[in-house]
């Protein structure tokens, strides 16, 4: 298959799947388990079987559409990413990893190509957190790094359970039997947008990624004293927003400091009640993502976040309670993996540039049962998480290339 048919190809598919939105175009929304969600897996199911691939979905929803191989008792070569998008996101964070999978299985096909160990596309449930605060929910739940009690009880923002919306979307049967053996898979390999400026800004296509950040999420609380804006004088006033301003920045700057550039922090979400002009705010919610490629590193930012805790309850007579939804270790990728996607680059011709990741990706949870790899290409400007994400057809078509060449080689 020419680059320029894998290119209007992928092209067309991936506007086709960005149509299935809960946002307005050129943005793009769609939340694990809407009724968006599910008309999207619709689609891209019947675009697997369309492919001849064998497709099944487990109790939680993680789709995998399986192209047999000629011993099918050898442990399958997998690769995939996610469809699910935060809100007002862009068409391609996880999208890229899923189409471009099933192109690298289509023109492999059309190759005449014929694999030994079967070659598996996998589509994650909720990579990302926006419905239940936790990411990678599938890839968690297939590694065995999350539990299926704690995962049935996690909520969203309006107390259902994941049990009830699993259900309720059609995923039945008992979240146990998610849980993969080691032995399942020979080798998992994830393409990705880079959502970072490095590639572009060195004009280099492919990215081969040699480690992934390990993300921490905290949910924090802070409980002060509400009153009148006008009535409660400044010396009385136990101020819950001024005392989580006070905790953001100090976030910030232990990120800042930590003498790494790999340490980032983030406050997204910070929920003021009761939220009126005049009236001083008694409670606060703040959401917290810190990651690092190091985990001794992270885990001073969360000390640090610790202490500020402790401090600022004194200063401002406020209380603080944190809950921490998760706290994972970083993964290394396999040296076989980077070698056969450094292969694959040479043989297409395209150099790459070795690289962290420091977003986190289902392929951090299946490092835990199988050895893995990531390939990245270019990302307009870096963006991602916004409508303007771009990545160009000709980027897409040489990562989908190489992965093509990778799953060729891992599964001979
Ligand atoms: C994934 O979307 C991440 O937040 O890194
Ligand atoms: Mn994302
Ligand atoms: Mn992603």
């Amino acid at each position: 298959m020419s680059l320029d048919a894998i290119k209007d190809r992928l092209s067309a598919e991936i506007e086709e799947l960005a149509a299935i939105s809960d946002a307005k175009a050129p943005a793009v929304t769609r939340i694990v388990f809407t009724p968006t969600d599910l008309k999207a897996r619709t689609w891209l199911r019947a675009r697997c079987e369309q492919s001849g691939l064998a497709v099944r979905q487990d109790p939680i929803g993680n789709l995998f559409a399986r192209w047999e191989g000629s011993d099918p008792d050898a442990p399958a070569i997998g690769t995939g990413s996610h469809i699910d998008a935060i809100p007002n996101a862009g068409k391609y964070d996880g999208v890229v990893g899923v189409l471009g999978g099933l192109e690298a299985i289509r023109t492999l096909q059309l190759r005449g190509f014929r694999p030994r160990h079967p070659v598996e596309l996998l589509v994650f449930t909720s990579e990302e957190p926006t419905r239940f605060g936790v990411g990678c929910l599938g890839s968690r739940l297939l590694s065995g790094s999350l539990s299926a009690d704690a995962a049935r009880r996690l909520t969203d923002r309006d107390g259902n359970t994941v049990e009830q919306v699993r259900c309720n979307a059609g995923f039945t049967g008992d979240v146990e039997e998610v849980q993969l053996p080691r032995s399942y898979y020979k080798a998992f390999v994830e393409l990705h947008i880079e959502q970072g400026p490095l590639l572009e800004q060195q004009k280099i296509p492919v990215g081969i990624v040699t480690k992934i950040a390990a993300p921490a999420s905290l949910r924090v609380f802070i409980e002060g004293a509400g009153g009148h804006a006008g009535g409660v004088l400044m010396a009385d006033r136990k101020d819950a927003l001024c005392a989580a301003a006070e905790l953001i920045l100090s976030i910030e700057a232990s990120a800042r400091n930590s003498g790494a550039p790999d340490t980032v922090a983030t406050v997204g979400m910070c929920d003021v009640f009761p939220g009126a002009v005049n009236s001083i705010p008694s409670r606060v919610q703040l959401s917290v993502d810190i990651r690092d490629t190091n985990l001794s590193r992270r885990d001073s930012v969360l000390q640090a976040l610790e202490h500020t805790c402790n401090m600022i309850e004194a200063k401002r007579r406020v209380a603080i309670r944190q809950e921490l939804l998760n706290a994972d270790a970083p993964a290394e990728c396999a040296t076989d993996i980077v070698e056969a996607l450094s292969q694959a680059c040479k043989k297409q011709g395209l150099p790459f540039l070795t690289m962290v990741s420091r977003a986190y990706h289902d392929s951090l949870f299946m490092s835990r049962i199988a050895p893995v790899a990531m390939l990245f290409i270019p990302c307009r400007n870096g963006y991602s998480h916004r409508p303007d994400e771009y990545a160009s057809p000709e980027d897409i078509a040489n990562g989908t290339l190489v992965l093509a060449e990778t799953l060729a080689a891992l599964s001979t």
